[in-house]
């Protein structure tokens, strides 16, 4: 049999592997609200403007209720044959209302209908993710006030680098995920206009009101030209580009973590919540959340990958081709969707093993920098001299298998004659982080600062900056 929706000109019915390939409802049935909201929507204008009468309009609005209602229940039958979404309302449709349920694709097409179903989708996945991110930044933040002054190695090279603070490293996170997030805000801004009434391409001759359906749908405006309308999907490829950022940002944390869990290591603990045990070892206790953050970015950004390709080249306006827009963009949005909710809740139960991360704090020399800026600040050496000399003091520890502050004086004096007493002052991890004042700096009443400053903002509704 062919296609009840538009088969009028086919003598016979889709190959089974035409249905295969074609069909989309499989995933597109994910847009339900979406479709019969844009559909009651429609459905109102065109009564508003005349095109439909209102005794029509109100069967369809009734039997668009209806359906909703029974797609939530999930006592809907969805059928592949019906190809997508759009069809299969329309055909329940005119089960329930008869002729008039005809009238509703009047001046619409699906390629309008779709770019419509999608946008709205993608906006609010934009907002649930602003959201998200919000969260993950008031535990980072929370954190950071409670552990603002927990020592901790700094790293670059993943070689200890500077003694910084707990809650420094966390709020270098809460500015990331607050980038992530204006990204996301960007994107759902601009996305903000409606692509109702573009219809197959051209636009309709009849009076529509474009203007009406995007008010109600809370857009902007309607969208300027009917052949961008059904051709774009920047849309969803920008807020793809955010989620990929954002996983990639949430991807170093995760990692840290991992890092952080293990035993050399033993920074952080996880609570039992976020971890798993071993089938094997007993003892064992892994960082699997962490892991899975870190992995989903494969997915996010291979799903940013595929829909650059499936749109690259494409002529305008639409081509089937767009249906792969929406597959790999569910699993994506739920992925990030599902990675910024478990690292929420990782960072709220972690619990920094403060003495350990401190006696790092302190190891491998962490304070030469201190020692060289001592030798600029006070014995009035350039930098690139007071570097050499620490480098030299550095290599004596090192060989003695002593800290810096374990030097003798007369051994540092011998290195460097301007060398005095007051040096020892500066040598411990303490005094380092309290001394990095710098605007931005790790000192911790500059982190307590950065993270009230945080807190406000979050738990208020001001707008993230
Ligand atoms: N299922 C289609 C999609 O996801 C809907 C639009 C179909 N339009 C068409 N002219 N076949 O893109």
């Amino acid at each position: 049999m062919s296609n009840k929706m538009w088969g009028s000109r086919f003598s016979s019915g889709p190959d089974a592997i035409m249905e295969d390939i074609n069909a989309s409802i499989d995933f597109d049935k994910r847009l339900y609200a979406q479709d019969i909201l844009g559909s009651k929507v429609h459905c109102q204008m065109l009564v508003a403007t005349g095109i439909i009468s209102s005794e029509d309009g109100e069967k369809i609005t009734h039997g668009l209720d209806t359906i909703l209602s029974e797609m939530e229940a999930g006592k809907f039958e969805f059928s592949r044959a019906l190809e997508d979404i759009h069809m299969n309302v329309e055909s329940r449709l005119a089960e329930l209302v008869g002729d008039a349920a005809g009238r509703l694709h009047t001046a619409r097409s699906r390629n309008d209908q779709i770019a419509l179903d999608f946008r709205l989708y993608v906006r609010d996945t934009a907002l649930e993710f602003e959201n998200a991110l919000q969260d993950l930044q008031l535990a980072l933040a929370q954190k950071a006030l409670e552990f603002n002054d927990a020592l901790m190695p700094g790293f670059t090279h993943l070689q200890t680098a500077q003694p910084i603070t707990f809650g420094h490293h966390c709020l270098a996170y809460v500015e990331m995920f607050g980038r992530d997030c204006s990204r996301m805000r960007d994107a759902r801004l601009r996305m903000n206009e409606c692509p109702l009434g573009a219809a197959a391409l051209a636009g309709t001759s009849f009076p529509i009101d474009r203007h009406m359906t995007a008010r109600e749908m809370k857009f902007d405006h309607p969208m300027a030209n009917s052949m961008d309308a059904v051709a774009s999907r920047d849309f969803v490829l920008e807020l793809l580009s955010a989620s990929a950022i954002t996983a990639i940002n949430l991807s170093r944390l995760a990692e840290e973590i991992v890092i952080w869990c293990s035993a050399p290591f033993k920074f952080v603990k996880l609570s039992d919540k976020f971890s798993t045990g071993s089938s094997i070892m007993p003892q064992k206790r892994n960082p699997d959340a962490a892991e899975l953050v870190r992995a989903k970015v494969g997915r996010i950004v291979g799903a940013l990958t595929s829909l650059l390709i499936v749109m690259k080249g494409l002529p305008l306006t639409y081509s089937k081709d767009m249906q792969e827009d929406k597959e790999q963009a569910f699993d994506a949005f739920d992925s990030l969707g599902l990675g910024l909710a478990a690292m929420a809740g990782m960072i709220r139960d972690l619990e920094p093993q403060v003495d350990n991360m401190e006696k790092y704090a302190a190891s491998d020399f962490s304070t030469a920098t201190d020692l060289a800026d001592w030798l600029v600040r006070v014995a009035d050496l350039p930098f690139r001299q007071a570097h050499h000399v620490t480098g030299q003091l550095v290599a004596l520890a090192s060989a003695r298998n002593i800290t810096l502050d374990e030097i003798p004086l007369a051994d540092m004096t011998k290195v460097e004659a301007r060398i005095s007493q007051e040096i020892y002052d500066v040598l411990s991890a303490k005094n380092s982080i309290n001394s990095r004042t710098s605007y931005g700096g790790t000192a911790p009443d500059n982190v307590k600062q950065q993270a009230l400053r945080w807190l406000d903002i979050l738990q208020s509704n001001k707008e993230v900056p």
